[in-house]
């Protein structure tokens, strides 16, 4: 939309024209139509009104070129839609590789957003200009909806589960948060703002948050806590699978399935442990539900992430054939929920 349009929101991101310019176009075609058939309307109902009481209309043979026409027209305005929307659609659901990530927690009625530096947000979220940000969500009790509207992208936040969104911010300044799933009597105050800074400004921002430490820190405090530690190591006395480069690896259950281990995945595995046994290990593990909160199930999985991929002890010189040991194994990111 043209600056200053006064119902559409700023255009902030990468994908706000793209997705305008399909909405202008639906309403466009749809406006198009609605004039057409209510002048028509209201054209012939006065043109071929009755005019004496013994009127009959002339009887009707049909019309091949007409019904061509009519059925024609609206399928190829109905295949532009849908090949034009699949379009958009495909890239605000693609992330992109590069993307730095960020975590939200929905709960009645704010969002707490966490940065993997370690800075927690509730109701603002700072990000960088012109770098991809992915959000990954989840709710700690009723379906909400995560909706930047400058950016012009929304997902739901799910209970029990991780979705996400992608946005790559354009323009510096502030922009509205808004919860666009109704959640309760407070719904409509669950809102906030999303401040776009200078890469250099943010990087100072984030980096300067303080004493807290970053999530991975968080995480390993809470995996001794909670000793985890006590099953999940190397050598004697180990119960539990080892946890170095978990994250994006595929994983063979006892089952005989096997899964890519996700952020969903580890979650599952805290809170529901039996639900998915790694294959050589006892089903021991006692579940954590009751015990970690969301926040808390995100910095562990941050620990898990921040992992060397070899345990340290083991030599990466006597890794199994196949298994690339050690050096600079990128990280992977975690893979779709
Ligand atoms: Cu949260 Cu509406």
């Amino acid at each position: 939309m043209e600056p200053g349009f006064p119902l559409f929101p700023e255009q902030a991101s990468t994908m706000a024209a793209r997705v305008d310019h399909l909405y202008f176009f639906i309403t466009a075609v749809c406006a198009f139509f609605a004039v057409l058939v209510t002048v028509l309307v209201t054209y012939f109902a006065i043109k071929y009104r009755r005019r004496k009481s013994d009127e009959h209309g002339e009887p009707i043979h049909g019309s091949l070129a007409l019904e061509l026409a009519w059925t024609g027209i609206p399928f190829v305005l109905a295949m532009v839609m849908f090949v034009w929307g699949s379009s958009v659609y495909f890239a605000l659901a693609r992330v992109p590789d590069e993307a730095m990530d960020v975590y939200a927690v929905g709960k009645q009625w704010m969002w707490k957003f966490q940065h993997r530096e370690g800075p927690r947000e509730i109701n603002e979220l700072h990000v960088p200009l012109n770098m991809p940000v992915r959000v990954l969500i989840t709710s700690e009790d009723v379906l909400h909806s995560l909706y930047f509207p400058g950016f012009r992208t929304k997902m739901d936040a799910v209970p029990g589960r991780y979705t996400q969104l992608w946005f790559t911010a354009t323009k510096p300044g502030t922009y509205h948060i808004f919860c666009a799933e109704y959640c309760g009597a407070r719904h409509s105050a669950m809102i906030g703002r999303v401040v776009v800074m200078p890469q250099q400004d943010f990087q100072a921002w984030v980096g300067g948050g303080g004493t807290e430490g970053t999530l991975a820190q968080a995480g390993e405090k809470l995996f001794t806590d909670l000793a985890c530690v006590t099953c999940h190591r190397a050598g004697a006395g180990q119960r539990g699978p080892v946890l170095n480069g978990l994250l994006g690896s595929t994983v063979q259950l006892a089952s005989g399935a096997t899964v890519t281990a996700d952020v969903g995945y580890i979650r599952e595995s805290i809170l529901n442990p039996q639900a998915k046994v790694v294959a050589g290990f006892p089903p021991i593990m006692p579940t954590f539900q009751g015990q970690v909160n969301e926040e808390q199930l995100l910095a562990l999985t941050e620990y898990i992430r921040s992992l060397p991929r070899t345990p340290a002890g083991s030599a990466p010189s006597s890794a199994a054939p196949g298994a690339p040991a050690g050096g600079n194994a990128p990280t992977p990111g975690p893979t779709t929920p």
